[in-house]
């Protein structure tokens, strides 16, 4: 048990965060022509400045990383412009925010993708679900698997995505390694049948993720590099056949980087785990060496009390921060919390996103 709590401020690498209240990331589908962020998305993050760390929603790399109709991309010079305008208003407003990096690989449609192509993924397997496309939701295709010589080109677009997010003027970039993304799809064997040096065993399915963080740490430093994974996340039809094997291997090999931090999705008691142990937050805290970030699901008092217990350093909200633009506030005074509208979460304009009233003027 420590005094510290989700109100002590943190040194995080070179930064300086006045509590340790992460706003989580969360795709809004409210980019602008060109998959740009525009004034209205300043607005939006710049309301939540007060957040010791804010992550931006997912944000794609390359064309070909597109899985969504209106996500922002960071890989041409118009979307670098808009992302420029957003963290000015966020600094501006006293705040620190990351990018993070994605890659949706087989979560996309063709109608998405560059020339109507097929999305790409670690192996032609197809997810069981949909893909949200421009004219509704389709049924997901089966994606075409990577070519081993393919790959280090994807890892220098995730080089460029990083670069270009210096330009933008983040504090730093989030690698997306969770809820069944590309990274994710190497790291899980339910997508990955790989026979490669990308495939195979743990080690094998952590290599591409290593390869990334590796260009991507070549671009910032590894302090303002940090990590997100989701270890039985079931979202997006992904599954392993031993969560606790495979993330032990892949934190085991992101922590000789000294990174910013890992940022987990903890498992939900529902989560399928056929092998192993449950590799919840605790797990982590005994095989990651570094700042740790917990999230899912947290009140106030269940963040407490896994920083007090010392088995994260911060903790991050996603939906609680949608609606409650000052949230480090409203927990300070213990309520009242806006109630989210579900119905505006993805895409639309103004309502529902940057209309959430601050406390007091609700
Ligand atoms: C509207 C919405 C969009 C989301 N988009 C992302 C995203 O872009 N990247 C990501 O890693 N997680 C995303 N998530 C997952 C959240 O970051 C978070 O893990 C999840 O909502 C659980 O946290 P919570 O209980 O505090 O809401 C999204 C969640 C919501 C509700």
């Amino acid at each position: 048990m420590t005094n510290i709590d989700i109100f002590s401020p943190l040194r995080l690498g070179p930064l300086q965060l006045p509590n340790r209240v992460v706003m989580a990331p969360m795709t809004r589908n409210r980019a602008g022509r060109g998959n740009a962020p525009g004034p209205l998305n300043a607005t939006y993050y710049a309301q939540r400045a007060s957040a010791g760390l804010i992550i931006s929603e997912a944000t794609q790399i390359s064309p070909q990383g597109l899985g969504y109709p209106g996500t922002p991309g960071i890989h041409s010079s118009e979307q670098v412009a808009g992302w420029k305008g957003v963290t000015d208003a966020v600094h501006a407003a006293g705040g620190r925010m990351f990018l993070q990096l994605w890659h949706v690989g087989r979560i996309s449609h063709p109608s998405l993708q560059p020339h109507g192509a097929l999305p790409v993924a670690p192996s032609a397997i197809a997810p069981t679900g949909q893909a949200m496309t421009a004219d509704g939701m389709k049924p997901f295709v089966t994606p075409r698997a990577l070519e081993t010589s393919e790959i280090a080109g994807i890892v220098e677009d995730y080089r460029h995505g990083a670069r270009n997010a210096r330009a933008a003027g983040f504090d730093g970039v989030e690698l997306h390694g969770a809820n069944g993304y590309l990274i994710d799809q190497f790291l899980r064997d339910g997508a990955n049948r790989r026979t490669d040096r990308y495939g195979g065993d743990a080690l094998n399915r952590a290599r591409f993720l290593i390869e990334i963080t590796e260009a991507v740490v070549g671009e910032w430093g590894a302090e303002r590099v940090g990590v997100r994974l989701s270890p039985t996340n079931p979202f997006n039809d992904m599954r392993d056949s031993n969560p606790a094997a495979t993330f032990a291997t892949a934190v085991g090999e992101l922590n000789r980087f000294g990174l910013a931090y890992l940022h987990v999705v903890e498992p939900a008691a529902s989560d399928p785990v056929p092998a192993g142990e449950v590799p919840d937050i605790r797990f982590f805290r005994k095989h990651w060496r570094g700042a740790l970030i917990g999230n899912k699901g947290y009140d106030l008092a269940r963040a407490n009390a896994v920083i007090r217990d010392g088995c994260a350093d911060l903790v991050s909200f996603a939906v609680l921060f949608l609606a409650n633009p000052d949230l480090p506030i409203r927990f300070r005074r213990g309520g009242p919390f806006n109630p989210p509208d579900r119905k505006t979460f993805y895409g639309g304009a103004a309502a529902g996103y940057t209309d959430y009233p601050p406390i007091g003027a609700e």
